[in-house]
């Protein structure tokens, strides 16, 4: 990445946000970095479905699907989200779906809906659209899952009342197995309407007025910056060198320490494609730090050849952190952060034996040879061995790879 130039602050705070939502287009002005994307579905009429319960990312209930071009792979891709930990200013050009998006009572019920019905799957529910939307989005880049795939999918979903076989009864329906055949996701994802029987194409018309609902605080002088380049990140920083800031990734770490400090400047590295690259060299992976964990268990395993002993391993580790949707937007950085930032994460003390039982990235990482790369205005980058405990980390400094 070589040196990284630090230019005269360049880039705008950002106070508005576009997005599609349920296939039309939403433009909310007025945005504050506290408002997070489940704040704003449910102040809208008529999308209530994606609940709210824990906020913390670890009940489900909040569960939307994203799709989008990954920085990664450049690919269009659709994953799961948890809406309650995902600030609405991060979502610029992000195609959202909720569970009003996939059918309803009145424009007939998605199948997966139906099968949830079916199976008796459902009874108070309020989890209920967190399960379908978890599904929705794993379909959407699985059509021919296995039953096994199915099950782990729902790591992050939680029922309180129905009980969870009936639920996964209705779920691994889906399995591409012989007797169901393989899926036709474009079956699948046609809302058919219950009188004509065809597919209905018209989309919910969202409200586009300034956000008035309900914020995580009342007050907050915050800037939210999305810079789309490092030397307009590094210009960010030296524009506001008393001030608090927060790097955001996926966000999620907020689900593990509630209520952190409001800061004074929060910086988002979706936009920053250097943060997003994977390398290939002959026996190692180089992997920028805002690649989310989901996507680095996938690199891991498409090139587990490359080092059989580590990379299978090691994304057979990652996937014991936090749930799939934490891990679809989470990344390896901020979770090393975490570590960093807090002595006492709960996730740590897991470790009982030296490293195998842990389900703590950093706990995995001192078992391999990794290293880390962090980014320092004006003098480049620096590599270090001991990606938590050296004294390397400060708060102005950026996990690069
Ligand atoms: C329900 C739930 C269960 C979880 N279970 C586990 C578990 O079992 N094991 C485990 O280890 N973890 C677990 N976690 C933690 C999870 O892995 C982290 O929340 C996630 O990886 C953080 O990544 P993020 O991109 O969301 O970081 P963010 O929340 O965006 O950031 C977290 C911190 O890292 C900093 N940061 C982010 N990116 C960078 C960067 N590139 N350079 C420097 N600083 C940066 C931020 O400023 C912030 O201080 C869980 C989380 C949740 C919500
Ligand atoms: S409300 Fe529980 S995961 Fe979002
Ligand atoms: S149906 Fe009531 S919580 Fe799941």
């Amino acid at each position: 990445m070589g040196n990284i130039e630090v230019k005269a602050a360049s880039v705008e705070p950002k106070t508005s946000v576009s997005f599609t939502l349920n296939g039309a287009p939403v433009d909310v002005q007025g945005v504050t970095p506290s408002i997070t994307l489940n704040d704003w579905l449910r102040s809208q009429p008529g999308l209530t479905g994606t609940k709210k319960m824990c906020g913390e990312g670890g009940c489900g209930c909040c569960v939307v699907a994203v799709s989008l071009q990954s920085p990664v792979t450049q690919q269009e891709t659709t994953f799961a989200i948890n809406s309650c930990l995902c600030p609405l200013l991060s979502v610029e050009g992000w195609k959202i779906t909720t569970v009003e998006g996939i059918g309803s009572s009145k424009a007939g019920f998605h199948p997966i809906q139906q099968r949830l019905a079916e199976y008796n799957g459902s009874q108070c529910g309020y989890c209920s659209p967190g399960f379908v939307m978890n599904m929705y989005s794993f379909l959407q880049q699985n059509p021919a899952p296995s039953a096994e795939q199915i099950a782990d999918i729902f790591d992050g979903n939680i029922c309180r009342c129905t009980g969870y076989r009936p639920i996964l009864d209705a779920m691994t329906s889906f399995k591409a197995e012989k007797e169901n055949g393989v899926i036709d996701i474009e079956e699948v994802q046609k809302k058919l309407c219950p009188r004509t029987g065809k597919a209905c194409s018209n989309p919910r018309s969202t409200c586009t007025a300034p956000y008035l609902g309900p914020t995580r605080e009342l007050v907050t002088p915050s800037a939210w910056y999305a810079p789309s380049s490092l030397a307009d990140l590094f210009s960010i920083f030296s524009a506001h060198p008393e001030s608090s800031v927060r790097l955001v990734a996926g966000d999620t770490g907020r689900g593990v320490f509630k209520n952190p400090p409001v800061a004074d400047v929060y910086i988002d590295l979706k936009h920053i494609p250097d943060l997003y690259t994977s390398t290939l060299t002959e026996k190692s992976l180089l992997v920028g730090s805002a690649v989310p964990l989901s996507v680095l268990i996938g690199l891991l395993e498409t090139n587990k050849n490359s080092s059989p002993s580590t990379f299978s391993q090691l994304a057979h580790h990652l996937s014991n952190i936090a749930n799939l949707p934490v891990r679809n937007v989470g990344s390896w950085a901020g979770n090393l952060m975490l570590t960093h930032n807090y002595d006492f994460f709960p996730l740590r003390c897991l470790c009982s034996d030296g490293c195998c039982g842990s389900h703590s990235l950093y706990c995995h990482l001192v078992q391999y040879t990794v290293s880390v790369t962090v980014g320092f205005p004006h003098s480049g980058h620096e590599q270090i061995g001991d990606c938590v405990h050296g004294n390397s980390f400060c708060e102005r400094r950026h996990c690069l790879s």
